[in-house]
């Protein structure tokens, strides 16, 4: 059968051999799983969830059988990077030869990203958009931060609000070169005219609080003026070392505190006090080779995890939740079902998003077909292409349907 709907019509997805829905009302443990089930999404929202023989007969304009495959909630990937120009391979393979990691190849990136045409940025934020659907991620937060003037930042976000449903002003990422020497003058600009030009292509501001970047003091005084323009918080926080970054995201009342690679405990009780969700990027880490979060001593206190890519040219250049999936259970030791949850319900809530990252009635009709039995095959399967199709809002989404 033909695995297509239109926005307007309906398809039933049935023989999904185990489903997560991330309700447990609707099934067991904390995923909600449901064997042999069934999925009928109408008009872009899930409609009727149960077991395949409990389908409503003639249910869906169009039906995809998926042979006993495994369905989960697209992923919710809350934290990327996508509008920039070229690569910094080099700087990776040297760095791999042991040169350390100091945020200094932003340059690199902002240099090439302001002489590149609008075109061009926009064609690489649609290869890594299509590039993520295929691996499963229907939901994209996207940030700007690789233009660091007002005319570039603005232009960023017109990128990628264009071509991504969560757009991030991140134009406090690292000290614009023009005003090196001299932050705080930057800090102005960006709180000023930048904010100002870029307030209405976003929803999110975002900071660099670390070493290398902007202090707690900056930092603060960059999400107050997004929030006097109507952007809600979020922070790159304790990524390079022990510092103020998550300290000062739960004082702004943070959506998400991002990285968490190195916290202190008073950190780790602040997020367990909080609704500020902590979002790990192991993708990141493992490409700078760098030491992992720990995301048991974030778990066991009760903060909430969320698991994202960190998609950008220096530190993370991957579009692939399902590897963050198998880093998070190899390496964060998190277990198969709190990653799987944290890749698509934590990515929600640190997006503040109640629509996505399950598939309850009235979410929306994200799914994900996995060319596995059982979800536990994302961590147990690493590197391997396990997406047999993406569907969003009931739609294929996965630009080329390759089975
Ligand atoms: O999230 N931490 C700051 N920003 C990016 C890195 C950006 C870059 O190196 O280009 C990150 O890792
Ligand atoms: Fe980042």
């Amino acid at each position: 059968m033909t695995p297509a709907a239109g926005s307007g019509g309906s398809v039933a997805f049935f023989h999904l051999g185990q489903l997560v829905t991330n309700d447990p009302g609707l099934g067991d443990g904390s995923l909600g799983l449901v064997a042999d089930a069934a999925v009928v999404v109408e008009t872009g929202r899930v409609a009727w969830v149960g077991r395949t023989a409990d389908l409503p007969e003639g249910a869906g304009d169009t039906a995809v059988d998926a042979g006993g495959r495994a369905g989960i909630p697209g992923f919710v990937d809350s934290h990327a990077h996508l509008v920039f120009a070229g690569d910094r391979a080099e700087e990776y393979a040297a760095r791999m030869a042991g040169r350390p990691y100091a945020a200094g190849g932003i340059a690199t990136t902002v240099a090439a990203t302001r002489r590149a045409t609008g075109a061009e940025l926009a064609a690489t934020v649609d290869r890594l958009v299509a590039e993520a659907a295929r691996a499963g991620t229907t939901t994209l937060e996207c940030k700007s931060g690789y233009g660091l003037t007002v005319e570039h930042e603005q232009r960023s976000l017109e990128v990628a609000g264009a071509r991504t449903e969560e757009t991030t002003f991140l134009g406090a990422h690292v000290v614009a070169p023009e005003y090196a020497g001299r932050p705080d003058d930057y800090v102005a600009l960006v709180c000023g005219p930048m904010v100002e030009a870029c307030a209405p292509h976003a929803r999110w501001v975002d900071v660099f609080c670390d070493r290398g970047a902007f202090d707690a003091d900056q930092a603060a005084a960059v999400l107050a003026a997004g929030a006097r323009h109507g952007l809600a918080p979020r922070v790159h926080a304790n990524q390079l070392g022990p510092g103020p970054g998550v300290r000062v995201a739960v004082e702004a009342q943070a959506a998400s505190a991002d990285h968490c690679t190195h916290l202190a405990d008073a950190d780790v009780d602040l997020l367990a006090q909080s609704a500020t969700v902590a979002t790990l990027l192991p993708a990141c880490d493992f490409s700078l080779r760098a030491p992992y979060p720990d995301a048991r001593r974030l778990l066991d206190a009760g903060v909430t995890v969320a698991l994202a890519t960190d998609c950008n040219p220096g530190t993370s250049y991957t579009t692939s939740m399902p590897l963050c999936v198998a880093l998070g259970v190899r390496e964060l030791h998190m277990t198969p079902e709190e990653a799987l949850w944290a890749a698509t319900a934590g990515g929600a809530r640190a997006l503040r998003r109640d629509d996505v990252g399950s598939l309850r009635v009235g979410a929306r009709g994200d799914l994900v077909v996995l060319d596995a039995p059982s979800y536990l095959h994302l961590a147990y399967r690493p590197g391997v292409d396990l997406v047999w199709g993406t569907w969003r809002r009931g739609e294929r989404a996965d630009a080329c349907a390759r089975r």
